[in-house]
């Protein structure tokens, strides 16, 4: 068992990386959040990161709009090497990460996804669940690979879907599976247990 050593992504609210925070806090979880870099100066996500000291600050990811690529990328990198980040944790992070991100972190890169893959990738999910017309929705916590929304699952967690539901309140009860998903998620990999062989993640 080793202190995960987290730097976090993040573009909006960053309620999950609050989820990761508070687990900390209250001992539930043995990692530390090391750095919080944001995609949009005034992020919410960034504030949360200013209450409980954690260093944060903006990356600027011009001229693209949805990639994490360029020199944006070599200082992402840069400064998740030096806050001595281990992995990289992306929540609520609208940008697609590329390869050499990924090669510098091997396996150390976790997503969030509002879905329970491989149903729904990408963008809107809950409403793209509810427009499909499921009962059941959900939320996946899963590496990064090179594909989109597509790497081996850690953990997920449904909910049902309600007959009078809206996107918005089936998107606010996917949340707060979301907020119990990625703690657990980050508990099993500090562990030490998970192996991953192929695309199935056992855990102990
Ligand atoms: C969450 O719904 C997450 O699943 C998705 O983006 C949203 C981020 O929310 N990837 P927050 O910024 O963590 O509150």
């Amino acid at each position: 068992m080793a202190t995960l050593k987290l730097g976090v992504l993040g573009s909006g609210s960053g309620s999950n990386m609050q989820s990761i925070v508070d687990a900390i806090e209250k001992g539930e979880l043995d990692a530390e959040v090391k750095l919080v870099l944001a995609d949009v100066p005034d992020a919410k996500i960034l504030d949360r990161a200013k209450k409980h000291n954690i260093p944060c600050q903006y990356l600027d990811c011009a001229p693209w709009k949805t990639k994490l690529e360029g020199p944006a990328e070599d200082e992402c990198i840069r400064l998740l090497k030096e806050a001595g980040c281990d992995m990289v944790v992306l929540a609520g992070f609208m940008r697609i990460v590329k390869p050499k991100l990924l090669a510098a972190f091997p396996m150390r890169v976790l997503n969030i996804h509002p879905a329970l893959l491989p149903a729904f990738p990408g963008v809107h999910s809950w409403t793209q669940a509810l427009d499909y017309g499921c009962k059941v929705a959900g939320v996946t916590v899963h590496f990064v690979d090179a594909g989109t929304d597509s790497g081996p699952i850690i953990v997920q967690k449904a909910v049902p879907v309600l007959e009078d539901d809206t996107p918005e309140t089936l998107h606010a009860r996917i949340q707060v599976q979301e907020h119990v998903a990625y703690p657990e998620a980050l508990r099993h990999l500090a562990s030490g247990k998970l192996k991953v062989e192929g695309r199935r993640v056992r855990i102990g």
